[in-house]
């Protein structure tokens, strides 16, 4: 059997852009973003730190000022919550989720995997979303019940059905990253499928999902605004997200896994066995392989 298949089956649909309704306008801001983000990109840009190995830029700033102020001149009655300047509530039921730089430890070591990430929700439902890898000019765009598209291309999640030939996705936050188990995970996981990818932009992972590049996903301590787009983009592609239990994921969730669909209990009962501490295959010790001749 091919390996991929017939994955990422795309059908080219032209009207596609006709039928969504904040897409267009969702995809030119976060262009705009992103065009933005390129002028300051691999050009020694200053670093500062909001954590130990927190990192922020110039450009995570500048980027979010136009994000907010171009929805404001669309929109004005949405409520914005944005990783760098924080909440704007004023009760409308219409909430943006921003981030307006989404890999900054990779924008700011001048490795070029990182996205622009907005997401819209209406009463407590995700309804649009927009990823743009500006490094790729990849658009990647979904809204609620009509599908996700990769530049205008529908796109679909992977037909792998095993754990053990999938490709796998996670990250680990900067933040309390001290405090965080996920290299247990890494490990296991890692030694049960084809592997387990750390590219460091969690937006561009769940749109790799939903594009069939990755057969899944999961990370501990997600923001809202790393997932907001990226999870709808995986929904309307085909997959699931969840929780590490299996149950219903929520944007304020600690916890996502994303996948095929067709792989999510394996992956979720794999959790579900490290968490017990059953079956771990054992870490050979370093001193011992330092000893070998
Ligand atoms: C980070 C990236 C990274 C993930 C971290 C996020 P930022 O977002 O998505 O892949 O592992 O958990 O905080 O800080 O670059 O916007
Ligand atoms: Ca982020
Ligand atoms: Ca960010």
């Amino acid at each position: 059997m091919p390996l991929r298949g017939d994955i990422c089956e795309t059908e080219r649909l032209s009207s596609s852009r006709a039928k969504f309704e904040y897409v267009p306008a969702m995809g030119a801001i976060a262009r705009e973003a992103g065009a933005l983000l390129m002028q300051y990109f691999d050009r020694n840009i200053k670093i500062e730190y909001k954590g130990e190995a927190d990192l922020v830029t110039a450009a995570d700033r500048k980027s979010e000022a136009l994000i907010r102020e171009r929805i404001r001149e669309l929109w004005p009655g949405h409520d914005v919550l944005g990783e760098e300047e924080g909440l704007r509530d004023t009760g409308s039921e219409y909430r943006w989720y921003v981030d307006p730089l989404d890999g900054t430890t990779n924008f700011a070591h001048g490795y070029p995997v990182f996205c622009v990430s907005m997401g819209l929700q209406k009463r407590q439902e995700m309804i649009a979303g927009v990823c743009y890898d500006p490094t790729r000019d990849e658009m990647f765009a979904a809204e609620r019940g009509k599908g996700a598209y990769l530049n205008e291309q529908l796109i679909h999640v992977s037909k792998i059905t095993n754990l053990a030939e999938s490709l796998l996705a996670t990250g680990f936050p900067s933040h309390k990253r001290h405090k965080n188990p996920n290299i247990y995970f890494y490990h296991q996981i890692t030694l049960r499928s084809h592997g387990v990818r750390r590219a460091g932009s969690a937006a561009l992972d769940l749109c790799a999902v939903a594009c069939g590049r990755f057969d899944g996903f999961w990370e501990f301590n997600l923001n809202p605004w790393d997932t907001a787009a990226g999870v709808l983009m995986v929904e309307e592609a085909g997959g699931r997200v969840t929780d590490f239990g299996g149950g219903p994921f929520h944007l304020d969730s600690r916890e996502t896994v994303a996948s095929n669909g067709l792989i999510h209990g394996a992956l979720v009962n794999e959790f579900q066995q490290i968490f017990a501490g059953r079956g771990l295959e054992v870490l050979p010790d370093p001193r011992e392989y330092a000893k070998k001749d």
